[in-house]
């Protein structure tokens, strides 16, 4: 057996009957997470950074994100918000332990600042580009998305966050680039949860390319008005908002571009559970359970799935042609 394969598969309890209600506590409080200037490498001159950088002369991002945009209608869902407190005290972030409650309480040890960015593979600007580059050259705009797990929970967070495919664009893929692929920091004294080897770390993830560049894809770095906190994916992670959470990666450190699928996380760890696509599919059963209903964290009543989570409308095309139930 693979090392990989010894990690713990999510439990059917987990997927059908488990409460956050027990689970709410007070959020963490990292509002005012600074990012400092980082080295530079590559092709980002030292010039464009400082030229192109949000920081402050105190180094803080904050006040950048009072500059943020309203979400525009076409990326607003009209539903009650998850609260606060639910949605940053009920994650999966395995590189802090794989209970419901470890990332918050264990992701104090993270340290988003400074950070930066490796770019390479299939591009005409490859580098280690510092965060605030990469959020220099787009608008923060607020989003409000469902989310849901690929465990049956799901939420409906207002996201901070910038276009994917606009910070994709800007270090110019080659024409050879039909993937993209995201992986996570690799640290044990940051991310205690890598002691263990629950995953062939580093957490990896990935997109087709058209599939990144549409709009609904965010690179986000706040949520609830906030800088987004350590167990939420601090400083940048991705919400790809029709398709299962684990395709959001967090704590991005590297972008890589290629021309063939790259490997990912959990569809290495289980294909015939984990697809590479992972479209929100109330049709398509996870070998173990039905994803025919889900349950919004703080409430008890399940309610009915939707196709792609609910945004068909918006990304159905991008399948058109393609069997649902094999590319799954
Ligand atoms: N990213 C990393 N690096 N490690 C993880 O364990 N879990 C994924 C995804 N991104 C995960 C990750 C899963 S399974 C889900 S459902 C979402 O993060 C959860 O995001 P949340 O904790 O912000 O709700």
């Amino acid at each position: 057996m693979r090392e990989s394969m010894k990690m713990p598969r999510i439990r059917e309890s987990e997927v059908t009957d488990e409460t956050t209600f027990l689970n709410r506590r007070e959020i963490l409080q990292l509002g005012s997470t600074a990012v400092m200037g980082a080295t530079l490498a590559g092709c980002f001159s030292a010039d464009e950074a400082e030229a192109e950088s949000t920081s402050t002369s105190d180094g803080r991002m904050l006040r950048k994100l009072d500059n943020v945009k309203p979400a525009p209608p076409a990326f607003r869902i009209q539903e009650e918000h998850t609260s606060e407190s639910d949605a940053t005290s009920y994650n999966n972030f395995y590189e802090f332990g794989t209970d419901k409650k470890d990332p918050s309480r264990n992701a104090h040890s993270l340290q988003p600042e400074p950070w930066s960015i490796v770019v390479d593979g299939e591009v005409g600007k490859p580098g280690l580009v510092p965060l605030e580059t990469i959020l220099a050259r787009a608008d923060l705009e607020e989003r409000i998305y469902r989310f849901r797990c690929v465990e049956t929970w799901s939420m409906v967070v207002p996201w901070i966050g910038i276009s994917l495919g606009d910070v994709l664009k800007s270090f110019e893929p080659t024409s050879k680039a039909r993937y993209v692929s995201f992986e996570t920091l690799v640290d044990r004294k940051q991310m205690p949860g890598q002691n263990r080897h629950v995953i062939d770390w580093p957490y990896r993830e990935g997109l087709r390319m058209d599939e990144a560049m549409h709009p609904l894809a965010i690179l986000a770095v706040g949520m609830y008005g906030k800088i987004l906190p350590n167990q939420n994916g601090a400083p940048i992670r991705l919400i790809v908002p029709w398709k299962y959470g684990f395709k959001s990666i967090k704590s991005i450190v590297r972008i890589h571009f290629s021309e063939s699928q790259p490997a990912t996380s959990w569809n290495d760890l289980a294909a015939d559970e984990y697809g590479f696509y992972a479209n929100v599919n109330p049709k398509v059963a996870h070998p173990r359970w039905s994803q025919a209903r889900e349950r919004k964290l703080g409430e008890y009543r399940k309610h009915p799935t939707l196709a792609f989570n609910g945004y068909g409308d918006q990304v159905a095309s991008l399948y058109d042609g393609m069997d649902l139930q094999r590319y799954f």
